[in-house]
């Protein structure tokens, strides 16, 4: 009790802000590590190695992986120190931030697109977490023994054209998540964490090792590495900044959150890099096991939602220990979307007890009745209501696609306009380098990105796809 800082270095953002409730007792990350630790859990999680790999093979692999970075890198890295930046500097959830600095202003609006992104993210994340668990029970019964890429395409399409188990899984992903934020153990989940996702890490690793050693596995580097420019399109380009803002968990505020919780000292330029490295390694590490296990599969198509869940139970079976690999592995990746989850239902729920002061039992109940409401329709899209289409996308595919390609991606070109144009100049450098103690070359570097680059980077990415097609 003495001593409080120390207690709360590993904690959740989510629960400090249980501690304290004035800006100047807030609680704060114990330093870089903390905040490092803290963002990259709700960072890595399903978008890198159930997302990236489909979005990437639908949209010609090494072109879109080339550009991919250069959003990340280039637009991912600004939007989330400006996240970080106005955070920390208003020491304030996502919506009280805006409202706070810009009282005037309809910037709050931005937070409330968030808090709704975040709703919408969790309920079609909560259907493929629900997939995961049921892969974690097929791996523990050895369903996927001998079963060859058609067959295990088969089982995969069977089971989420169920319309009972789906959804009685993805419940349960919901469920979980909302009673680690109601019994406020993310403290223990977070140092579970910290535990299980290095051992994620290696086991990752080790299947990347088996997948580049694949006969035919070449073929599947070389879709990845060698950039076949003719297979980008417009649409490609949309995407890659909509899964690069959706990996990152930027463009809708939960950095904004998490900003509010770095000490004043902690320099923020290095640090978001570190985050941004950290998931692109896991994503790329993603692609690379996927990838050559397609090519060694000779499976031509490279898409889908289903594509990690077909090709690495095949990996599995070509592997010394694949059984305990495969059980530990689809266990892992649950715990990885656990991290993430728990970042999302955090958004409305904060939002509630804030502004309507509704207790957080309340409130967690009623932002995962929500999500699991409008969960239940994405979960079905795969089997009963995979013909009911808006736009030509099922309901599932329509928040895929809406959340991460317009509404984060919007989200993003606003708090980068806000920042950039609003905020200051000066007073963002300053946050950046904590005071002038951090690198102000990088500092000036980024917030030139912010100005200019980012905001006509995502408009003209914007723009491009309303006018040349393929925003729906
Ligand atoms: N980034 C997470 C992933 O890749 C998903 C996620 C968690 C997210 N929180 C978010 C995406 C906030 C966008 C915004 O799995």
């Amino acid at each position: 009790m003495l001593n409080i800082k120390k207690r709360l270095i590993f904690v959740s953002p989510f629960v400090l802000r249980k501690f304290t409730t004035m800006k100047e007792n807030r609680g704060s990350f114990s330093g870089k590590l903390g905040v490092v630790a803290v963002a990259a859990g709700s960072a890595v999680g399903l978008g890198n190695i159930w997302r990236f790999p489909y979005i990437a093979g639908e949209n010609g692999g090494g072109a879109f992986l080339i550009v991919y970075l250069i959003f990340v890198f280039l637009i991912g890295v600004p939007v989330m120190l400006s996240e970080f930046a106005i955070g920390r500097k208003a020491g304030c959830n996502a919506y009280g931030t805006f409202k706070r600095l810009s009282p005037k202003g309809g910037w709050w609006l931005v937070g409330l697109m968030g808090i709704i992104a975040a709703v919408m993210i969790f309920s079609f994340y909560g259907t493929v977490a629900g997939w995961t668990l049921e892969y974690v029970k097929k791996s523990i019964c050895n369903d996927f023994a001998g079963q060859d890429v058609a067959a295990l395409a088969q089982t995969f399409g069977d089971f989420t054209s169920q319309p009972v188990m789906p959804t009685v899984w993805m419940i349960i992903f919901v469920a979980l998540t909302a009673l680690v934020i109601l019994f406020g153990v993310e403290k223990g989940i977070e140092k579970v964490s910290k535990v299980l996702m290095p051992i994620l890490l290696v086991l990752i690793i080790a299947i990347c090792v088996r997948a580049v050693t694949l006969p035919n596995a070449s073929k599947g580097l070389e879709f990845l590495f060698k950039p076949d420019w003719s297979s980008l399109t417009f649409k490609g380009v949309l995407m890659a900044l909509g899964q690069a803002a959706f990996s990152l968990s930027i463009g809708m505020g939960t950095m904004i959150t998490y900003g509010s919780y770095i000490k004043k000292d902690t320099p923020l330029a290095s640090t978001a890099i570190e985050i941004a490295t950290c998931d692109t390694v896991v994503a790329l590490l993603g692609a690379i096991m996927v990838f050559p296990t397609l090519a060694f599969l000779g499976a031509e198509s490279a898409g889908g939602p289903g594509l990690v869940f077909i090709t690495l139970p095949a990996i599995f079976q070509a592997m010394p220990g694949g059984y305990i690999f495969a059980i530990l592995f689809f266990l892992l990746l649950s715990v990885a979307a656990l991290t993430s989850t728990i970042s999302l239902l955090e958004v409305p729920v904060a939002f509630l007890v804030d502004e309507f002061k509704m207790s957080r039992k309340k409130a967690t109940l009623l932002s995962s009745s929500v999500i699991i409401f409008l969960g239940v329709f994405c979960t079905l899209s795969f089997g009963l209501l995979s013909d009911f289409t808006i736009f030509g996308k099922t309901i599932f595919d329509l928040f895929d696609y809406t959340t991460a390609n317009i509404m984060l991606t919007f989200g993003a070109l606003l708090i980068v306009i806000y920042v950039g144009w609003f905020f200051g100049r000066k007073k963002f450098i300053e946050e950046l380098t904590a005071g002038g103690k951090g690198n102000v070359k990088l500092a000036k570097f980024i917030s030139i990105l912010v100005k200019f680059v980012a905001p006509v980077g995502i408009g003209l990415v914007a723009i491009g796809s309303l006018v040349i097609g393929g925003i729906v």
